[in-house]
Order: structure tokens, then C-alpha cells, then sequence
């Protein structure tokens, strides 16, 4: 049995192609004695996850594979993996493939970033999709820039708190090592052990691990 974890949220450019990329990578560096430890799913049409696994080529540390079609996607928890990360699309016109995929999954993870734009559509995503369809699910900030201040964060944070959905402490900073990884076929777990390259992967690996410590992980 597969732990599956979808990554949603119907707005573009908030992250989950990335999160789910660099979640795979360091839980299967966690995991690294198990063959078939991780497999990540893309099921959007842009094909993104192909995309990046091309790059990326043979050095890729994860199986992965692309579907949209709900009978695959119900199929995943009895996949021999231990975790299988679902990769959705961001966009409105996709939602049947995105509801698919949440009925079938064990948790989602929200991606969030610090500017107000993507509240709506989390909110959206969350109310209307996940809640109903009572999977946990926990909210992660993601593209917040150090360099601009606490404030957007904190604002952020409490629109969050407010709406009281689950959030993850770790927030995913603003890396350019992040945004030219696919285009350089990378994932974390083989950035370049610079400083920033250690930040970058660090805020990933606790990720992970705050995914594990909730009991969702294993
Ligand atoms: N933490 C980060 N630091 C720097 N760049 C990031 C970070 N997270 C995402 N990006 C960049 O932001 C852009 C959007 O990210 P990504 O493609 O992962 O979002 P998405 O939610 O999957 O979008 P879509 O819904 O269009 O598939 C990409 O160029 C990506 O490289
Ligand atoms: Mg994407």
C-alpha cells in the first residue's frame, strides 16, 4: 500500500510542479534503501512533470509517470510504492482530474504564496473541493523572498490562522536555484552544496519531514 499525497491548488505559478519534484527527491534520499520508494504522478495535460524528467534524464532518483485517467488514478494506493506524489493541474477547466485525484489520496498539500492573488483560489480549492470531500489536508507557503520583509509573510500567516486550515511551519523560500532547476535539469537533492544550495534543499527536506511527523508520512 501506497501513501498517496496530492499536491493542489487551482491557481498556476504557486508551486506544485516544484514541490512535487523536490518532495519526491529527498524522501527518496530519506528512504534510500528501498528500491520502489517513491513514484510521482503527473496528471496534468501540460505535461509539465514530463517535461522536467527529461531534463533531468537518467540522474532522475524517483520513478515517475504521467496519467490523467481516472481509472489509473484510482489505482495508486495499491501501487508497490511506499509514497506516491500526485502532481496536479492548476487550472479551473482540469478540475475533474484534480477531484480524481484528492478522492484518492491520503493528503493534500496546498500550496500558498505570499501575495493575496492566490488566497481566492486556495480558498476555493480548499472549501469547495477538499473539505467536501474530507481528506487532510495542510496549507504550505511557498516563493516567500527573505529579502522582502516579514510583512508579507505574517499576513499571510494570518489569513491563514484565520481561516483556521492546517499549515506546515516550514515556508519554501524564493530560490533562483528552484526556478532554473528544471530548465537545468536538477532536483534538490543535487544542487550544488553552496550555501544556497543547502538553503534551498533544506527547506524541502523539512518539508518532507513535517509531512512524516504528522503521522501522513512513514
Ligand atoms: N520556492 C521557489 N523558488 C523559486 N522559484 C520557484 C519556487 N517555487 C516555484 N518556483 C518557480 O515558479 C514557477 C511556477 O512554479 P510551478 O511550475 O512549480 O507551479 P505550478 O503550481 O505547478 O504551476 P501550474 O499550475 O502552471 O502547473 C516556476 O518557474 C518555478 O520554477
Ligand atoms: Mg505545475
Amino acid at each position: 500500500m501506497a501513501k498517496v499525497h496530492a499536491i493542489a491548488c487551482q491557481k498556476g505559478g504557486v508551486g506544485k510542479t516544484t514541490i512535487t519534484v523536490n518532495l519526491a527527491a529527498v524522501l527518496d534520499q530519506v528512504l534510500a534503501k528501498d528500491d520502489a520508494a517513491v513514484l510521482v504522478v503527473g496528471t496534468d495535460p501540460q505535461r509539465s512533470m514530463d517535461w522536467w524528467a527529461s531534463r533531468v534524464g537518467d540522474d532522475i532518483p524517483f520513478a515517475y509517470t504521467e496519467t490523467s485517467s481516472p481509472a489509473d488514478i484510482a489505482k495508486l494506493r495499491d501501487l508497490d510504492y511506499a509514497h506516491v506524489f500526485v502532481d496536479t493541474p492548476g487550472s479551473l477547466e482540469n478540475e475533474h482530474i484534480l477531484r480524481t485525484v484528492v478522492e484518492h489520496a491520503d493528503d493534500v498539500l496546498v500550496p500558498i504564496t505570499t501575495e493575496p492573488l492566490t488566497f481566492v483560489p486556495a480558498d476555493t480549492t480548499i472549501e469547495t473541493l477538499i473539505k467536501p470531500l474530507g481528506v487532510p489536508y495542510r496549507v504550505v507557503i511557498n516563493l516567500w523572498d527573505p529579502r522582502d520583509g516579514r510583512a508579507d509573510l505574517d499576513d499571510t500567516i494570518a489569513f491563514i490562522d484565520q481561516k483556521r486550515w492546517p499549515r506546515m511551519n516550514t515556508v519554501v523560500r524564493r530560490y533562483k536555484l528552484h526556478s532554473r532547476a528544471a530548465a537545468e535539469g536538477l532536483v534538490c537533492t543535487q544542487y550544488a552544496k553552496s550555501r544556497v544550495g543547502l538553503e534551498a534543499y533544506g527547506d524541502m527536506m523539512r518539508l518532507a519531514l513535517e509531512l512524516g511527523e504528522a503521522g501522513v508520512g512513514r
